[in-house]
């Protein structure tokens, strides 16, 4: 099968979270069974980019509303990924250092959108299903079916849409619908959810297939979804909850360069404990005690805001006797209320505000826990990549983390599971955590099952294929 993965994020090209990660994993993994899955987002200004050298595949023009614009897709010349890459470039809009947080996104993944499907009509690879990611690729069913410049070359083409995350919907005011290029007026209600034009409601619509990026999250949206449980609900015959992979090559202990001291199964003792002292020294944390790490957006989904306030009263009501590291930027007074804590508890406790790969994976290798209290966890990786290091996931049973921790109190367990996103929940696990840690035995014995999970793409890649093949 021909596969088009349509994203605005891509590892290692682009990364703010997870979107990144599985767009950069799947479609290698897909190739490997045999198929043809290549990538297109937008181009950003990347180091990927400037490093990398590029071919002029396509050069074209469309509207955006009254305005016209010229767009150029360019690929990746060697196949560094693993797969075929493209790249949309559309001078003033999508050429920009960060990917998302601008007041123009509207029309930057408008345009993206509107050059994808342009393009993909005169393209000799014509794909038999377009794999859309989220809302930035969510208005891609609806142009495909229903624009007139694009419809009659595209009708053969089956298209999917897969949820990473519900809360963001790309809503567009009507007054913008001029964007959408000409379509059938008839069909104007497959753009709309509560009076706006909504990217990822019409591709919910719209595609062929629904997925979201865990069995248990697609049953949470039809209750919580930021107003659309009733079209999750309406569409639950299309649509199926398929499980994240990771990347088994990028996230594996015993290759992985940006740790100091590699290590496997075999010999993750005195692996973790050889990372666990580089990382402590470095940010002045008593290495004898149980290290619980953070790393990710500071923002509610994730109950970053709960973290303060826990880490303060678990560090007290421990006497002391467990450390904290985190790793993250978001809402600013969040980062301000993690920042401060630094000087009130050295040894025990310190933060990195910002974004850094390197040392979220020395975080992983020198951990004892991870924490992820998440309101709303749509999959969540950094509990595999943590199950892959042999570092203790602890974790709100909610959505993805649900399908992916066992506690350790339940037979086979490997991790620590609560309720609630307060910080009464996350101080109890953190209780627990220390227990465990004065029982290396049982820590180890964990350490070794959770280790010998395989939670790599080889499954939920074929699961991917047998949907598309479905249709
Ligand atoms: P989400 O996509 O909702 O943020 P995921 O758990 O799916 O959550 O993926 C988060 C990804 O982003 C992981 O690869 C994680 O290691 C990475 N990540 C998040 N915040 C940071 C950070 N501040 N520095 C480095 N990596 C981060
Ligand atoms: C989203 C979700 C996260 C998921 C990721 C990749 O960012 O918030 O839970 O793991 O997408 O699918």
């Amino acid at each position: 099968m021909e596969i088009l993965h349509i994203s605005a994020e891509c590892y290692p090209v682009a990364k703010a979270g997870g979107l990144g990660d599985v767009v950069g994993a799947l479609p290698k993994y897909q190739n490997k069974l045999g198929h043809v899955a290549r990538v297109v987002m937008p181009m950003y200004r990347t180091k990927f980019l400037h490093d990398n050298e590029w071919d002029v595949d396509f050069k074209g023009h469309h509207r955006l509303g009254p305005r016209s614009f010229d767009y150029t897709i360019i690929k990746e010349r060697h196949n560094k990924l693993g797969f075929d890459l493209y790249l949309v470039d559309i001078y003033g809009l999508l050429d920009r250092e960060k990917i998302y947080g601008y007041d123009d996104d509207v029309d930057r993944f408008a345009a993206f959108q509107i050059a994808v499907v342009d393009w993909l009509r005169h393209w000799q690879f014509k794909p038999d299903v377009v794999h859309c990611h989220d809302h930035q690729a969510g208005l891609v069913p609806f142009m495909m079916k229903y624009c007139y410049d694009f419809n009659y070359a595209l009708s053969g083409v089956k298209s999917i849409i897969t949820i990473h995350n519900a809360q963001y919907q790309g809503w567009i005011g009507w007054d913008k619908s001029f964007y959408i290029p000409n379509y059938d007026n008839w069909k104007h209600g497959m753009l709309e959810w509560q009076n706006s034009i909504n990217s990822l409601a019409s591709g919910i619509k719209c595609a062929d297939k629904v997925t979201t990026v865990s069995p248990s999250y697609l049953e949470e949206l039809r209750h919580a979804a930021n107003g659309l449980e009733n079209l999750f609900e309406y569409e639950k015959g299309k649509s199926v909850g398929i499980l994240n992979g990771i990347d088994n090559e990028v996230w594996d202990p015993a290759t992985d360069t940006y740790i100091t001291h590699q290590y496997s199964i075999e010999d993750f003792a005195e692996g973790k404990a050889a990372n666990k002292k580089v990382l402590c020294d470095q940010f002045n944390l008593d290495e004898t005690k149980p290290l619980i790490v953070f790393i990710g957006r500071l923002v509610g989904e994730k109950a970053a805001d709960i973290l303060p306030d826990s880490i303060l009263a678990s560090i007290y009501s421990t006497q002391k006797d467990v450390c904290f590291l985190i790793l993250g930027s978001g809402e600013p007074d969040v980062e301000w209320r993690i920042n401060n804590l630094t000087a009130q508890f050295p040894g025990n406790y310190n933060a990195v505000i910002g974004y850094n790969e390197k040392l979220s994976h020395q975080m992983y290798a020198g951990a004892d826990f991870l924490i992820m209290p998440s309101r709303v966890e749509p999959c969540g990786l950094n509990q595999m990549y943590a199950l892959r290091y042999g570092t203790v996931p602890m974790v709100r049973s909610t959505g993805g983390l649900r399908d992916t921790v066992v506690d350790m109190g339940d037979e086979g367990g490997y991790g620590i599971r609560f309720i609630h996103a307060s910080v009464g929940d996350v101080i109890h696990s953190v209780h627990r955590a220390v227990e465990v840690f004065k029982q290396p035995e049982v820590l180890n014995a964990m350490r070794t099952r959770m280790m010998e999970i395989d939670n790599s793409w080889d499954n939920s890649a074929q699961h991917y294929i047998d949907v598309y093949q479905s249709l």
